[in-house]
């Protein structure tokens, strides 16, 4: 069934407080709840009471302590408004779960002996029957009863005593951010006071033995709660904040109310065990949790629908946080390479859909890199249309008018118009119509007038064949021949099909260096002689443009070298070798200056520009420029390797971490001319994690390291996140025709438990992730990921749902491999009881 956004009506009832009491049991959780609810002035009179339960086996029901006989079903439970009371009341029921048989890891599971929720965005269904939408918001009293020694919920911790504990939660909230732990957990401590004077007690909750890995997610949380009293004025609201780490969970975290959930490999991280990437990410998504608590639970969303309006804020919120924290230049080009490879992707595919959905079948399928990453991207456009100081009084009154709302897109935007005065129905297309506009840009220079040309073409989506043009801020700056910038960064305002800019007063024609800081997510079709390119590589004074410039670079190389096996230009090999030894620049913006543009990427740039990629092509070609590079660069690494190293004790700071990406860089590239001796004695030296996989790896891309992976096998056995590691970088450093036999022969093993999330996406992720072997012409890649997602689907459907989406570059590719892409997509459609996430996804792949 297809839910609506132009159906929405608001619910029959207010809920005023509900009191849930868990009696917890593996196999037989009983919880009661009392809803204290009364008539909804603001919705339609006279209406039968609808609750929401799935899965339930209800004990008893009764209505201001009268039992009463509800209609059941298999989504939920009805009073026929007779049976309702004129005043408020209190309905009163009392159900039966199995959190122990819940393998679908939403709703009240168990993950090695602990109970654990997830309810974002309809579990809570499947825990008691409940008007479970975000716009009934009410205030929770949760009582557990337990003998396990620490139980957790939402808000403050009001009472406990042998077996039970008590937490009330005084702000009123949607159901999918309830939570609720129990387990034998230890906690990591710290403590914080609000800039409002509050003492707020933290903990992170770990299982036994976790313990040394939580003081970084800890520093990250005090980092993230100052950061946003001082950048957003918000402060937090509640006496206790904790965060717990579970083994068995579907996403990264969850922002429940004062109780975050986390993978514990979203949080956990230690110098030994964990990567400078690890460190970064699990810093980020601290963060991305913690503001939560004002973008997304203080204001809350109306419907699903308006799932952005809190995810594509606090991820730029977050991102924002990073880039304070660390590098602002660096972060937004890892921001842009991701936003790239997927949002990009799932724009120009078959599952493309609006920042803001019209229409789903289950919302689990719309968390995607369209929601979060370009609904962050809406944001930064705002931001720079309106400037700094107006976006910062438009957020204020955000907070203010809809503090403790269930708030809509149309809201968001009146912010923005009240405060500007700015009118924004064009800009509002950016959250309405989907696909990634494609910006065409022409330069004119006549009698010291420069002028540059745009158009824009917004191409058709499923669904949407049709579209007006968009409002596109365009960062621009000219330079000089001699490199000095002549017009610093200024703000384009794109707002038609064909529109032009003059720059006037110039005394010799300058390079135009144009959507300076990505500021705007579209495909930039620019024809540029390599030699300018060359010129911006060497000399922008906007780092991500600089980086940019390299970067299309390297993308028209080596299309020319798969297409018609040319070879690598001299201007590229120069730009990057003077990069690399240029030790005016970041170490961090080096080594990404160096990382040559993936293989999937190529495929999408090739398929733009009206070619059909070919896997095997790309691959060879790629490997063909690294190694060029590498000759390139050849004398001069051993040096680069040895002046990154990083004397006396590990440390996770960006800095470090730069020097430490540079030296992967250098060890990579000299591993195709030393047959890896050098990365060979980086393993053997290393004293973190960073530096230890990250040399195993490059030994593994060029069909060395067998020993070493021996040694980080033994070394790791007992540790389930690194040993995800040591999974994973087999599948993805395997030759395009070992692809396959890698991934059957790691998931006969024992401890391949397909059935915990980051395992599974550690085997079954690389393997769509290694661009050449998934694609193989054998088709072998693609029957096994069609295989393990049908024998995943029945216990886990959200996950299965999510690693679908592999498919949905069947279009780009020859018509055996189309064939072939489809029929594992068919397969799939065909599996008896397929779940609603699977089946809406490979239907919508197959079109
Ligand atoms: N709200 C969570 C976050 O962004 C993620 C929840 C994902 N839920 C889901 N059903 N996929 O941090
Ligand atoms: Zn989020």
């Amino acid at each position: 069934r297809t839910i609506r956004l132009a159906d929405y009506q608001p619910y029959s009832h207010l809920v005023e407080r509900v009191e849930l009491t868990f009696r917890l049991h593996p196999t037989a959780t009983r919880v009661r709840a009392a809803l204290h609810m009364a008539a909804n002035p603001a919705a339609r009179a006279g209406q039968d009471l609808r609750l929401d339960g799935e899965g339930l086996r209800l004990i008893s029901c009764a209505i201001d302590g009268r039992a009463v006989q509800p209609i059941l079903d298999a989504t939920g439970l009805t009073l026929a408004v007779g049976v309702l009371p004129a005043q408020p009341f209190v309905l009163e029921t009392e159900v039966e779960i199995a959190p122990e048989g819940n393998t679908a890891l939403e709703g009240l599971y168990m993950s090695k002996g602990m109970y654990c929720t997830q309810c974002e965005a309809e579990g809570f269904r499947k825990i008691t029957y409940y008007p479970d939408r975000p716009d009934v918001m009410a205030r929770f009293h949760v009582r557990i009863e337990s003998d396990l020694p620490v139980l957790l919920s939402n808000g403050n911790p009001v009472g406990q005593g042998a077996g039970w504990a008590e937490w009330d939660d005084p702000w009123p909230k949607p159901s999918y951010l309830f939570a609720l732990v129990a387990g034998d957990l230890r906690a990591h401590p710290g403590d914080f006071t609000t800039m409002e004077g509050r003492a707020v007690s933290l903990n992170i909750w770990v299982r036994p033995g976790d313990e040394g890995r939580c003081a970084w997610g800890m520093e990250a949380l005090k980092a993230s709660m100052a950061w946003d009293e001082r950048v957003y004025g918000r402060a937090y609201d509640l006496d206790v904040f904790n965060i717990v780490a579970v083994d068995d969970f579907n996403m990264g975290a969850m922002e429940n109310k004062g109780l975050n959930i986390f993978n514990s490999k979203a949080v956990l991280a230690s110098p030994e065990t964990a990567t400078d990437d690890d460190f970064a990410r699990v810093e980020a998504i601290i963060a991305h949790e913690y503001f939560h608590n004002w973008t997304g639970n203080r204001i809350t969303c109306r419907d699903w629908f308006q799932l952005c309006l809190k995810e594509g804020l606090t991820v730029f919120r977050d991102q924002q946080f990073s880039g304070d924290l660390r590098s602002h230049a660096v972060k937004r080009i890892e921001d842009v390479l991701m936003l790239r490879a997927r949002q990009f992707r799932e724009d120009g595919g078959p599952l493309a859909h609006p920042v803001r959905p019209d229409s789903f079948v289950e919302i689990n399928n719309f968390y995607t890199a369209t929601v979060y990453e370009k609904g962050a991207e809406v944001i930064g456009m705002l931001k720079r249309l309106v400037g700094d100081a107006d976006y910062a009084r438009a957020l204020d009154l955000y907070f203010d008018r809809h503090d403790g709302q269930a708030a809509t897109i149309e809201d968001w935007l009146k912010v923005f118009e009240d405060t500007t005065g700015r009118e924004l129905s064009q800009f509002k297309r950016w959250y309405t119509e989907a696909g990634t506009p494609r910006l065409s840009v022409t330069e004119d220079w006549a009698d010291g007038v420069f002028t540059l040309t745009f158009g824009q073409v917004n191409p058709p989506t499923p669904g949407q064949p049709q579209k007006a043009a968009k409002v596109i801020p365009v960062a621009v700056g000219l330079l000089n021949p001699n490199g000095d910038e002549v017009v610093p960064t200024m703000v384009l305002e794109v707002t038609e099909e064909r529109q032009s800019f003059a720059f006037k007063g110039l005394a010799t024609r300058p390079v135009a260096s144009i959507l300076r800081g990505f500021s705007a997510p579209v495909l930039l079709e620019r024809v540029v002689p390599a030699a300018e390119r060359a010129f911006l590589l060497a000399h922008d004074t906007d780092p991500f443009n600089r980086w940019e410039a390299g970067r299309s670079l390297a993308k028209e190389v080596l299309a020319r070298m798969i297409l018609d096996g040319a070879a690598p230009s001299a201007d590229l090999l120069d730009g990057l070798r003077r990069i690399a030894f240029d030790e005016g620049l970041d170490p961090a913006f080096r080594a990404l200056a160096l990382r040559l543009p993936g293989e999937d990427d190529m495929a999408a740039t090739l398929h733009a520009a009206g070619h059909v990629p070919d896997p095997a092509r790309i691959y060879a070609a790629r490997r063909a420029l690294h190694l060029a590079l590498a000759e390139h660069l050849g004398p001069r690494l051993p040096a680069l390797e040895e002046a990154c190293r990083v004397p006396g004790a590990f440390s996770p700071d960006a800095a470090a971490a730069g020097k430490r990406a540079l030296r992967l860089a250098s060890l990579s590239l000299l591993a195709r001319l030393d047959g890896g001796a050098a990365a060979r004695a980086a393993y053997r030296a290393a004293d973190n994690m960073t530096e230890s996989f990250g040399s195993l790896a490059i030994l593994l891309d060029i069909g060395a390291g067998e020993s070493e992976l021996a040694d980080f096998a033994a070394k790791w056995q007992q540790d389930r996140l690194v040993l995800e590691k040591w999974f994973a970088v087999q599948v993805s450093a395997a030759a395009p025709d070992k692809v396959a036999d890698v991934v059957r022969k790691l998931t006969q093993r024992a401890d391949f438990d397909w059935k915990n999330p980051n395992r599974f996406r550690a085997v079954i992720g690389a393997l769509s992730g290694n661009h050449a072997g998934f694609h193989h012409a054998s088709g072998e890649g693609y029957a096994l990921l069609a295989d393990w997602l049908i024998t995943l689907d029945p216990k886990n459907p959200q996950t299965a749902a999510r690693m679908s989406t592999a498919f949905e570059s069947w279009p780009r590719y020859d018509a055996d491999r189309q064939a072939m892409m489809r029929g594992a997509l068919q397969r799939i459609m065909a599996a008896p009881g397929l779940s609603r996430d699977l089946s809406e996804m490979a239907g919508r792949m197959l079109g």
